[in-house]
């Protein structure tokens, strides 16, 4: 059964990702009433496997609600200012972006200054100066570092626990790992507090590799491909970004003979999609860490819909707003134990 959700799954995603190579990159979402705002919403790119969740999350929050405008930036910053600035003449009552830069939130800011409109950013997270700069504007995502802080402890306890991972048994990891996009604040803090959190623990490391796979299973792959020629068995674990390069890590390994006779090399990453879980239940991922891709849809969906009502912000959810008038939804780190609490937020 579930494996006919999952294919049901990637086949509508086939399907609307097909559907939008037709159309121009703007197409309002189905049932959108005249007695409900009109809200604008940019995804940095539709082809991203956890943006595709959080996706899900604000159109599912929005149903009956809102008439969502929703447009895929195709990874392209200039494409996304014209869609706010086209959104803006359509009338929408408030702005809900997923930058392509996060460099790029000032004109945005200024466009929905002018328009007199309330943006909440989601995901990508603004410089504290940028969300300071404008009273109507708010910030959906996490905190960065949480992730690869339990991303390290993920690393440090398999570590330990398996002492014949030290393969050439220096007592230190031999690391290769896969970056997110160079500047984006969940790469750099996931790339930092990682390594952190293992030398806390008490492990040295010594890094082999360390490349940007941009978010991106099949450039992940490519990399794992050539760093496999390159070290071979040298290479003791892979640490990447988020899951969609540890899966493409994994479909490298595999075809490089990894997790059969005997041949075995962990992978951890960060997300929990559905797909990595299925990889982590069949041993060929150590773990992942839990990015809540309903709950930030959901709150960047509450949030919009109330100020494009012109109410406060929080005004009937659940959500705080800290210092930076930010809403973070916590992550959680997810092994084999506690994979049941990621299914359920991926459901
Ligand atoms: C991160 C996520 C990545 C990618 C990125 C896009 O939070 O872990 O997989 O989706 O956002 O900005
Ligand atoms: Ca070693």
């Amino acid at each position: 059964m579930k494996k006919i959700l999952a294919l049901l799954l990637a086949l509508t995603m086939v399907l609307t990702l097909a559907a939008c190579g037709q159309k121009p990159a703007e197409a309002p979402a189905a049932g959108g009433d005249a007695g409900v705002p009109k809200i604008g919403v940019t995804i940095y790119k539709f082809d991203d496997n956890f943006m595709s969740f959080v996706r899900r999350a604000i159109e599912t929050g929005g149903k009956d609600k809102a008439e969502l405008i929703l447009n895929d930036s195709q990874n392209n910053q200039a494409t996304q200012n014209e869609q706010v600035d086209m959104m803006i003449s359509k009338g929408v009552k408030s702005l809900a972006i997923n930058l392509v830069d996060p460099q790029a939130a000032p004109s945005i800011i200024e466009k929905a200054r002018g328009a007199n409109l309330p943006v909440v950013f989601f995901n990508k997270e603004p410089d504290a100066a940028a969300l300071a700069s404008y009273d109507h504007t708010w910030y959906v995502g996490t905190t960065s570092s949480e992730s690869g802080v339990m991303q390290g402890k993920i690393v440090a306890d398999s570590w330990k626990a398996n002492p014949d991972w030290d393969k050439n048994g220096d007592g230190k990891i031999q690391y290769v790992l896969l970056k997110g996009e160079p500047g984006h604040p969940d790469a750099e803090a996931r790339t930092k507090y990682v390594i952190e959190e293992i030398k806390k623990s008490g492990i040295e490391v010594e890094e082999l590799e360390l490349q940007t796979g941009m978010w991106d299973s099949v450039k992940g792959k490519e990399l794992v491909d050539a760093w496999l020629a390159k070290h071979g068995d040298k290479i003791e674990y892979i640490i990447a970004n988020n899951d969609a390069m540890a899966l493409g890590a994994v479909s490298s390994l595999k075809a490089n003979g990894y997790f059969e006779n005997g041949k075995f090399m962990p992978v951890v990453g960060v997300d929990a999609i559905p797909d990595a879980l299925e990889q982590i239940k069949g041993g060929l991922m150590v773990g992942t860490v839990l990015n809540d891709a309903k709950n930030q849809g959901q709150a960047t969906l509450d949030l919009a819909l109330n100020v494009a009502n012109g109410k406060d912000p929080l005004e009937g959810t659940k959500w705080t707003l800290d210092d930076k008038k930010a809403v973070r939804v916590p992550y959680v780190g997810i092994t084999l134990d506690n994979l049941a609490i990621a299914e359920e937020a991926y459901k």
